[in-house]
């Protein structure tokens, strides 16, 4: 099977990875990912737009050979090992080819891969690179993930390589976006779990390139996008300072005491008109999680007391939440103990890098009582008012 054809003489020559359950070693992937590489043939010279993870390298070599092709430019837009990890392969196969790239990225690839200085040409932001009768333009978009990260425009044909930018980790045998709801929903995890914390940067980026031309966006990871409105769209959503009138409580239960309250608060904002999203993280997808605290406005985390504190789960459940760093508003604790402990001020210490408003604990001793539910209801109507005063609900 030759590659895909993306347009004339642009091809999709990457590789599916429809196994892969772990990224970065702690990231599921429910549906698998894609290392997405792309080859443009110039009248004049031919250019490479990333790479492929090494694991999968051979299928990146055979899906150029079958294309018979003299590679003169590696285009590395990212310097992690998903995209770059087999450009030392390309360079071998390719004696001539040189790598462009940023300096901050060529320094990455001097470090992790051990390319040497004389392979590399670097690019200052905006510059372009003809290929003879096609044009790449390059621009910086730092933080889309790592710092050095940049995106390559392809001006005669109007296609964006984004790189992680607007990508999905969804293995699929659609080049194209097909089903954009299913899409939709594997970007906004991957938004969530990568992009997130570097939400106010992105609101950079997006502006950085919105006068550009854009009719295809071509990401490295999941399918293509013909109609880029769907993704434009979805991100300016998630990193606008907008959040749903959503609460999410990540919980955990050792004997059914603490589950007991997070039942009881549900069903109190329910009933006040509030979205509740319970994770038990027992056993919870991260992934999941991630994806909630893109919209929500509050987090309620419950823990029993384990030892002196809270449970490690709800320590790890806070601790993700701070380094996701979500456009939350407010978050509270709610939990019982036995003899004692600080696990109040042990949670709340862990989100220091949000922008939230602590709203007053519920932590109890033993399994509640009649006014203990009563101080549940308070918090709920609590969190009710505070989403009305920020207007989350609106006339209501
Ligand atoms: Fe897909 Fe940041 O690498």
């Amino acid at each position: 099977m030759t590659s895909p054809i993306i347009k004339p003489r642009i091809y999709a020559v990457g590789a599916i990875d429809w196994d892969r359950l772990l990224f970065d070693e702690i990231i599921p992937l429910p549906d698998g990912t894609s290392y997405n590489s792309y080859l443009i043939k110039g009248l004049e010279k031919t250019a490479l737009i990333d790479t492929v993870d090494p694991t999968k390298e051979r299928e990146l070599v055979n899906n150029l050979q079958k294309l018979d092709v003299k590679i003169d430019y590696i285009i590395s837009n990212h310097a992690e090992q998903d995209h770059s990890g087999s450009i030392g392969k390309i360079l071998e196969l390719y004696p001539d080819a040189k790598v462009v790239t940023s300096p901050k990225c060529k320094d990455m690839l001097k470090d992790l891969l051990l390319i040497s200085e004389d392979r590399f040409h670097t690019v200052i932001d905006g510059e372009v690179l003809s290929l003879g009768d096609k044009t790449l333009k390059f621009i910086y978009t730092p933080w889309v993930h790592w710092p050095e990260t940049m995106v390559t425009y392809l001006e005669e044909e109007k296609i964006l390589f984004s790189c992680d930018f607007f990508g999905s980790h969804l293995a699929s045998s659609d080049l194209f976006v097909m089903d954009e709801t299913y899409v939709y929903r594997a970007a906004k995890r991957y938004y969530a779990e990568i992009m997130m914390p570097f939400r106010k940067i992105i609101q950079v980026n997006m502006e950085k390139i919105k006068d550009l031309d854009i009719e295809i966006v071509a990401p490295s990871h999941g399918p293509i996008y013909k109609n880029p409105r769907l993704i434009f769209d979805a991100y300016r959503d998630w990193i606008s300072e907008d959040t749903k009138n959503e609460v999410i409580i990540p919980y955990i239960s050792m004997h059914g005491t603490t589950r007991t309250m997070v039942e009881h608060l549900i069903n109190a904002l329910i009933t006040k008109g509030v979205k509740v999203r319970p994770f038990n993280l027992s056993k919870t997808d991260i992934g999941e999680l991630a994806m909630a605290l893109v919209d929500a406005s509050t987090i309620v985390i419950a823990s029993p007391t384990v030892l002196t504190g809270p449970h490690p789960n709800a320590v790890y459940a806070a601790y993700l939440t701070n380094v996701l760093r979500p456009k939350l508003k407010f978050a509270s604790v709610i939990g019982s103990y036995g003899w004692g402990g600080r696990m109040f001020e042990q949670i709340t210490g862990l989100l220091n890098n949000l922008n939230v408003k602590i709203i007053d604990p519920v932590i109890i001793k033993g399994f509640p009582k009649g006014d203990d539910f009563k101080k549940l209801d308070k918090l709920a109507d609590e969190i009710v008012n505070k989403h009305k005063d920020q207007n989350i609900i609106k006339n209501s």
